[in-house]
């Protein structure tokens, strides 16, 4: 943590909760946060929750994110999801170009510029996921991997809007695997992320910008991962299901 830059802890549900299941959730949420300051706290639900939990944290100090979205404002994009459509639903954020969108779905950094492009231009605030396999990491590739992400995810954008943008660094081996990186791991790569962005956009832009860790965070590994000078806060996945150890990986960023 660094105090010039305001902690970010987003939960990502992923595929899960259904509407109901997703209210019950928040109102545990808003209840445990409700004291909470200076940490902005994101909840990233599935698009079919989104309304209902917007509503349900409507003044209250949580904000939305979405999952992902489309790079085009609007057309025949059978099963997509526009920036103004997050938009009217108050989302301020979206996670974009998640390891398991660009695996599973093919999303490639070319995708992920063309998303991020849109949603600044629609004011969300983009959370641009970066991250190596495991043999990537092997073969001592983690830099090279990672920098492509970067500079082709932001290729092209402006230093005043990368201000806008948090950067989540989730290497692929540490999701859903309960093999989280180490405290020195994320704050080697999220240094060397924090000295590309430098490169590209300046000093003074790189030291405002958040860098998240993602990858098996837990109540148990947060506050260390959080000690680290590049960390800025977490993207959970799992242990963001459960209001008590999301609220607990919340808490120890303070
Ligand atoms: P887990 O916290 O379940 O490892 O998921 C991390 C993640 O992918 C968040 O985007």
């Amino acid at each position: 943590m660094n105090a010039n830059r305001k902690p970010l802890v987003a939960a990502n549900w992923k595929m899960n909760n259904s509407v109901a299941e997703a209210l019950a959730l928040v109102e545990e949420i808003k209840r445990q946060a409700a004291e909470i300051k200076g940490i902005e706290i994101v909840l990233c639900p599935p698009f079919t929750a989104l309304p209902a939990v917007s509503n349900a944290i409507s003044g209250t100090n949580l904000d939305l994110g979405a999952q992902n979205m489309h790079w085009e404002k609007a057309g025949a994009f059978t099963g997509e999801i526009s920036a103004a459509m997050l938009r009217e639903l108050y989302c301020h954020y979206v996670i974009l170009g998640h390891s398991e969108r660009r695996t599973l779905f093919g999303e490639t950094d070319a995708s992920v510029n063309g998303k991020v492009k849109t949603a600044l231009a629609s004011s969300l605030r983009p959370i641009v996921c970066v991250g190596e396999t495991h043999a990537q990491r092997q073969a001592g590739k983690t830099e090279s991997v990672v920098s492509v992400q970067v500079r082709e995810g932001l290729n092209d954008i402006g230093a005043d809007q990368l201000a806008a943008v948090v950067i989540a660094y989730e290497p692929v081996w540490a999701i859903g695997t309960g093999k989280t990186a180490t405290p020195r791991q994320a704050q080697e790569v999220q240094a060397f992320i924090r000295k590309l962005l430098e490169e590209m956009a300046g000093a003074r832009l790189a030291q405002s910008v958040r860098i998240i860790y993602g990858g098996s965070v837990t109540p148990d590994n947060a506050r260390e991962l959080f000690r680290e000078p590049d960390i800025d806060g977490a993207l959970v996945g799992g242990a963001s299901l459960n209001a008590e150890s999301f609220l607990a990986i919340v808490k120890s960023t303070g």
